[in-house]
């Protein structure tokens, strides 16, 4: 009999695959209760009408081939973003894009570096590619871009920066992001992040700051990749397409390593009738900034230390117990993200912000957990 586990390189025997947040039908199989998810910071309004018609229109063509080059919603969104087309890569969602970046640019003796407490792709794509994570201690809940800064050695060739940061919400602003791309040492790529670019352009002009000129920094050529996504505030993570947009000659190096069909046609079509949708990107927005509102001081309220949020979650710091208090929740029809595990914060949940009537069960819901958790035992 062959030993299998022989043939498989040592770097990928510690490789630990990535644990999503918990998926309804098995939280209600496991509790017996109906539950709303805020595990995984989807959508909570769902996909755009328009979307879903697309989609529909479109599945008489499934017989065919998707479209490997993603011609038309690469167009698209190179007029959306000023940008040559060449310069974007669509891909099945952000963390296929990290994964290709990193089966580019790393291997075996290099490294890439970012934040501890940061997005629990990157330690699994770096990995997988052979090379080692550098992660730098969090300041201020976030990103220590000093610290990053000195961590960089030869070696290094991705930067990843998450912003905002998933998990803990906190964002860069463009200034801080200028600073540091202008001190970088040449042989680095940064990553820019931004999953969650909607929701943190909306809180920015809520609040009076300037979040992200990201693509000024691909249209001057700089080694940057920015990270954009229809997971989120466009609510078609089923359907898996986000994209990538940097200097063409290196995306071109991206487009060579990506899996050919990648991108269904259905998610062609849908991303394209999401981004016709304003009117239902807006809505999201608008209700996660009041979710934002509402749940912050509410949570604080009971005790539970909240990180001020630039996404459509909350990191919030309960206690010791916070495996035990995400159970209580779950019985009570919530599934929230204990950060234990990969996320290596066990004093901590997040949870996604959903309609008002969501927030308002999973605040009551909170509220009967925290007290079954302080009982006395
Ligand atoms: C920081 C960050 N980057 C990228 C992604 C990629 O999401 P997707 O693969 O669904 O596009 C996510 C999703 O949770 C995220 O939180």
């Amino acid at each position: 009999m062959t030993n299998l586990g022989k043939l498989i390189p040592d770097h990928l025997k510690k490789l630990d695959s990535y644990k999503p947040g918990k998926a309804l039908r098995q939280a209600e199989w496991e509790t017996g209760v109906r539950c709303i998810k805020l595990a995984s910071n989807e959508n909570p309004f769902g996909p755009s009408p328009l979307a879903i018609e697309a989609i529909r229109a479109a599945t008489s063509e499934s017989h065919f081939y998707p479209d490997n080059g993603v011609v038309e919603l690469t167009a698209r969104l190179a007029e959306i973003h000023e940008l040559d087309p060449s310069q974007i890569l669509v891909t099945a969602g952000g963390t296929t894009l990290l994964d290709i970046v990193a089966r580019t640019l790393l291997g075996p003796g290099l490294n890439a570096v970012t934040s501890k407490l940061s997005f629990i792709v990157y330690p699994i794509v770096t990995q997988a590619a052979a090379a080692h994570l550098i992660e730098v201690p969090t300041l201020n809940d976030g990103y220590d871009l000093e610290g990053i800064l000195r961590a960089i050695d030869g070696n290094t060739r991705v930067v990843y920066i998450a912003n905002p940061n998933n998990p803990t919400g906190t964002v860069l602003d463009a200034q801080a992001i200028d600073r540091f791309l202008a001190r970088l040492p040449a042989h680095v790529v940064t990553v820019l992040d931004e999953a969650y670019y909607d929701f943190a352009s909306y809180f920015a002009a809520q609040r009076g700051r300037e979040y992200s000129h990201s693509l000024d920094h691909v249209r001057a050529g700089r080694p940057v990749i920015v990270l954009r996504t229809f997971s989120k505030a466009h609510g078609l993570a089923g359907l898996r397409v986000g994209y990538g947009m940097g200097p063409a000659e290196l995306m071109g190096y991206l487009a060579r390593m990506k899996p050919a069909f990648m991108v269904s046609s259905l998610a062609e079509t849908a991303a394209l009738a999401a981004l016709a949708d304003e009117d239902h990107l807006q809505r999201a927005v608008e209700n996660n900034a009041a979710g934002a509102e509402l749940l912050t001081p509410a949570i604080a309220a009971m005790g539970v230390r909240v990180v001020p949020t630039w996404a459509n979650f909350l990191f919030c710091h309960a206690g010791e117990d916070v495996a035990q208090l995400c159970q209580f929740l779950q019985e009570d029809g919530v599934i929230v993200r204990p950060m234990t595990g990969p996320w290596r914060a066990p004093d901590a949940f997040r949870v996604t912000i959903g309609t008002p009537e969501h927030n308002q069960h999973f605040l009551s819901a909170l509220k009967r957990a925290r007290a079954r958790v302080l009982q006395p035992k």
